[in-house]
């Protein structure tokens, strides 16, 4: 938390430069020295990242000497507190409330009202006001249920992994995954689930928010899976069946799984919380954030959601 709080006094328009500036020096081949910084200090880091990342300028140098002030650690990530928010970690979030899902009208949503292969995209906020999730009910190429079982995703950012706890519900087919694309932050329409009898050759063809990469139709067919979540912003596809895994490029990262409760005895639905790693819609500047705990932040990315969060239903492909 305290690392969180000084993550704050970062400007949103450098972050990108700060991800660029840990990218190069986790780099092996322009690896940061920790012992010449904390021999050198500041003009260490100066001349490093006039190497490495072209000319520091003078809001640049003054925004490099903010982040050093009063750092004294020894490594690289211990020198520069607050940095290692911005490293994708693999994360596995607590503290997000119990949420129940309700219909568009207010009713404890059912399980079984929620169709299989559904190509109307069926979307709720949580655990923030503008962070959209799906909610899919997944099915075979025939229509029927198809239980989804915890699988081991890895990231390829990294090559870390994570554990996807599987689908809940009377058939254990029902998933929900973050609805903002792990690329640069595209939410639905352009980034939705394509059902079976939309993940053909004819939608190669097909227009915006509804066109299916070539490179997309060949993964799901060499995955053997009917069904894939496409983002026509850049091309990103993942596999709904197998804790939304990243497909096709350009995302290196998979798409964050909310975890899911079936209360078997009224069939209601809840969010419990989220694993993996997190890229969230941003702001003004348009860089994504990467860091679940910055979302919990409600003066930047919106209210918390609660105890409950509505179902709505996105219709990309008019048809029901
Ligand atoms: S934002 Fe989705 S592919 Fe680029």
């Amino acid at each position: 938390m305290k690392e969180y709080k000084k993550i704050r006094i970062l400007g949103t328009s450098d972050l990108y430069f700060v991800y660029k500036l840990l990218k190069v020096m986790r780099n092996p081949k322009t690896k940061f020295d920790g012992k010449e910084f904390a021999k050198k200090g500041e003009d260490y880091l100066f001349n490093y990242v006039d190497k490495n990342l072209g000319g520091v300028d003078e809001s640049r140098r003054n925004f490099l000497k903010g982040l050093v002030f009063g750092v004294a650690a020894a490594t690289v990530i211990g020198i520069i507190p607050g940095l290692r928010v911005l490293v994708p970690p693999v994360q596995s979030v607590t503290g997000f409330p119990k949420t129940i899902l309700l219909t568009a009208s207010g009713t404890p949503l059912k399980a079984s009202q929620i169709p299989v292969n559904s190509p109307i995209t069926m979307v709720f906020e949580y655990p923030l006001s503008g962070e959209p999730n799906f909610l899919i009910n997944l099915g075979d190429a025939s229509g029927k249920p198809v239980e989804i079982p915890p699988t081991t995703v890895t990231i390829p950012q990294t090559g870390k992994t994570y554990q996807f706890p599987g689908g809940v519900g009377p058939n254990k087919s029902i998933v929900a995954y973050s609805a903002v694309c792990q690329h640069l932050g595209c939410t639905p329409p352009y980034i939705h689930f394509y059902p079976p009898q939309y993940t053909t050759p004819s939608q190669v063809t097909a227009a915006e928010p509804n066109e299916l990469s070539a490179a997309a139709l060949i993964a799901a067919r060499s995955a053997h899976i009917p069904a894939v979540i496409h983002c026509d912003c850049h091309g990103s596809t993942y596999d709904p069946y197998h804790g939304a895994s990243v497909l096709t490029g350009p995302t290196v990262r998979p798409l964050p799984a909310v975890i899911l409760e079936w209360d078997s005895s009224n069939d209601y639905l809840y969010a419990l919380g989220a694993v993996g790693v997190a890229t969230y819609p941003e702001g003004s500047n348009g860089v994504p954030s990467q860091d679940p705990r910055e979302d919990l932040d409600e003066s930047q990315f919106g209210s918390p959601v609660g105890t409950s969060s509505k179902i709505s239903e996105i219709n990309t492909f008019g048809s029901s």
